[in-house]
């Protein structure tokens, strides 16, 4: 079978040690103490993987893909008739938005176009006029690969008494995320993007004092109550059957991260990043956001005239690399490029060759 080159972000190429973790973990039963102390170590290695105090903060685990525990995070957030502020630019803040109706949620959204920036002065105007309990936003928006200032986005939910909630499900482990700057309430994770697990397993980093304020509050979902994770996961139980395999390459997967540190990963990925601009830059196609804006992990594009994406995509596959479509409504003219996980240096050295001989023969 071919081993492609994944340049979609995420579920992304993992190391061979991750891999056999997966192939080799134990058969485990999930109410044995060897489970208990497997999810003991992911928990806390998740927080020393991000240099987060046990005091004051705990790693939740949840079964499912990033979107299950981002709908954790959204019901788990607000006391009953609570409000929620949702800042969108891109699908993924749109989602949060959605998850809100669909669990009756009462919220109001802060929309900007996806190449464009949050709002900050609505924002503000928004957070003084109304009272909500939570604003919630999208880190590294991998619609288009635009980071969001979520620094900014912190302070003001501080300033205003809210809890603030960011997906950073594509953002940490591939990008600056400082906790004691940005103040997040929970920030959501999943295993399988710049954290190079495998999908299947996903996390919350919460602050204790919010699952303290949520305990009491009457659940808004059954499988997706965090404070029912968290009361679990800290008596050495678990509510549900777990990915317990999955779980085995999650530890695997924070070995491999703690000892690359989060700044040698940040920087890895930063330079592959380059290679690839320096690549695209040559080849003239443009990128859809300006400097300042662009992540470290994802490369929004033009589609150049003429180029139909799903011939660019398949002549890409057959040279060894799966690329990615635009979302939504920047499908007909954008791809996206990625390069979180185990990318060899070469791999990414050739693909702008690859991509120009692609283009050739699609155009
Ligand atoms: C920012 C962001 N949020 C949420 C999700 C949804 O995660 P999943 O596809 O694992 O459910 C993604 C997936 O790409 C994402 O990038």
């Amino acid at each position: 079978m071919t081993q492609y080159v994944l340049m979609n972000p995420g579920p992304i190429n993992v190391s061979p040690t991750v891999r056999r973790a997966l192939a080799e973990g134990e058969d485990l039963c999930h109410r044995e103490s060897e489970y208990f102390d497997l999810q003991d170590r992911v928990r806390e290695k998740l927080l020393t993987a991000f240099g987060l105090s046990p005091e004051e903060w705990a790693a939740v685990l949840v079964t499912g893909s990033g979107t299950c525990v981002l709908e954790a995070a959204v019901v788990s957030s607000l006391p009953t008739g609570g409000t929620m502020l949702v800042v969108v630019n891109g699908v993924y803040g749109d989602r949060i938005a959605k998850m809100a109706t669909a669990h009756g949620i009462e919220h109001e959204r802060v929309e900007t176009g996806w190449l464009e920036p949050p709002d900050l002065a609505l924002i503000e105007e928004r957070l003084t006029e109304g009272r909500f309990d939570v604003l919630a936003a999208v880190h590294h928006e991998t619609t288009t690969g635009m980071l969001n200032p979520v620094e900014a986005l912190g302070e003001m939910a501080a300033r205003h008494g809210a809890a603030f909630l960011v997906d950073t499900i594509s953002g940490l482990g591939g990008e600056t995320f400082d906790f004691g700057a940005i103040r997040p309430t929970l920030a959501v994770c999943t295993a399988n993007k710049c954290v190079e697990g495998l999908p299947g397993v996903s996390f919350v980093l919460v602050r204790r004092d919010h699952l303290d304020r949520m305990t009491g509050v009457p659940p808004r979902s059954l499988y997706l109550w965090l404070p029912g994770y968290f009361a679990a996961q800290e008596n050495r139980s678990t509510p549900f059957t777990p990915a317990i395999q999955v779980t085995e390459a999650l530890e695997a997967a924070l070995d491999g991260l703690i000892e690359e540190s989060v700044r040698g990963r940040i920087a890895r990925y930063a330079e592959a990043s380059r290679i690839l601009r320096d690549g695209f830059e040559s080849l003239g196609l443009e990128l859809l956001l300006p400097p300042e804006r662009r992540s470290n992990t994802i490369t929004g594009l033009r589609l150049p005239p003429g180029i139909d994406y799903d011939r660019l995509h398949d002549a890409l596959k057959a040279r060894g690399y799966v690329v990615y479509a635009g979302p939504g409504k920047l499908r007909e003219d954008t791809f996206r490029i990625s390069n979180m996980g185990q990318i060899p240096r070469e791999a990414l050295e050739a693909f702008a060759g690859h991509l120009r001989s692609a283009l050739e023969e699609v155009g």
